[in-house]
Formats: C-alpha cells, structure tokens, sequence
C-alpha cells in the first residue's frame, strides 16, 4: 500500500487491526496443537506464523519506512522523534522474529519461542497504537 493510503488513519487503522487478528489466531492455531500433543502440526503451524510475521507485518514496517515515514518527516520535521522511536519498534519486532528463527533451527517450539511469539503481538500491538496517535489522529 502506497504512502498517501497509509495516510488516512480508517484505512491504516484497518490494516493494524487485520494484521493483529490474522497474528492472534495463528497463534492460538499453534497453541491447540500444541495442547493436542501434535507436534508435527504445531511446527507446521509455527513456520507459518513467522512467515505471516514477516509477509504481513514486517513488509508493512518496511513500506512505512521507505515511504510515509519519509514522507512525514519531509512535512512534518518536528516528528522525527517520534518516528525514531516508531521505527525502533519495527526494529523490536525484526528482532524477535529474527530471534525465533535462530531458535526454532535447535529448540523447534520451546518455552523461550512460545515467550517470543507472545512477545511479538504485545509489541506489535503497542506499536500501531502509538504510531496512530503520534502521526495519523
Ligand atoms: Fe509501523
Ligand atoms: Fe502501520
């Protein structure tokens, strides 16, 4: 999605909200089988989830960077702080989803990648709120 639609806070808003929702319930996919004791389904599941981490949120972090948050800075100087601190988030969100990966290559699904995955969604979370309020409302 292009810089001006990201502009338009319904429209952004929609994105957040369907990306969190699309995270939730992958996750708690993953937790089912895991609870079943289905261990091959709950990797399949985990897979899956970084890569809708990685093709539905950090690609959305990326777009943001490259073009709105430029975008905003060029008309709006005295948001740069704000919009360091946003992309420290993205960066957080980057890093954990890294950190599971590295993890999963030994652990598969341990407590620590459980942790992340968590972890992941309160970030995110706290992220497209603030980045809401700092530069759409
Ligand atoms: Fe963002
Ligand atoms: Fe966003």
């Amino acid at each position: 999605m292009s810089g001006p639609a990201l502009k338009q806070l319904q429209a952004h808003r929609a994105i957040h909200e369907g990306g969190l929702s699309g995270a939730i319930g992958k996750t708690e996919l993953m937790i089912e089988f895991l609870q079943e004791g289905d261990m091959k389904s709950a990797d399949r599941a985990a897979d899956e989830l970084v890569d809708y981490w990685k093709s539905r949120v950090i690609s959305h972090a990326d777009a943001e960077e490259e073009g709105l948050y430029l975008e905003i800075k060029k008309e709006n100087p005295e948001l740069e702080t704000a919009i360091t601190q946003l992309t420290r988030d993205h960066d957080l969100i980057r890093i954990i989803v890294q950190d599971i990966e590295d993890l999963r290559e030994t652990e598969k699904i341990s407590p620590t990648v459980l942790q992340k995955f968590y972890a992941l969604l309160v970030v995110n979370e706290i992220h497209s709120r603030d980045e809401e309020r700092l530069l759409l409302e």
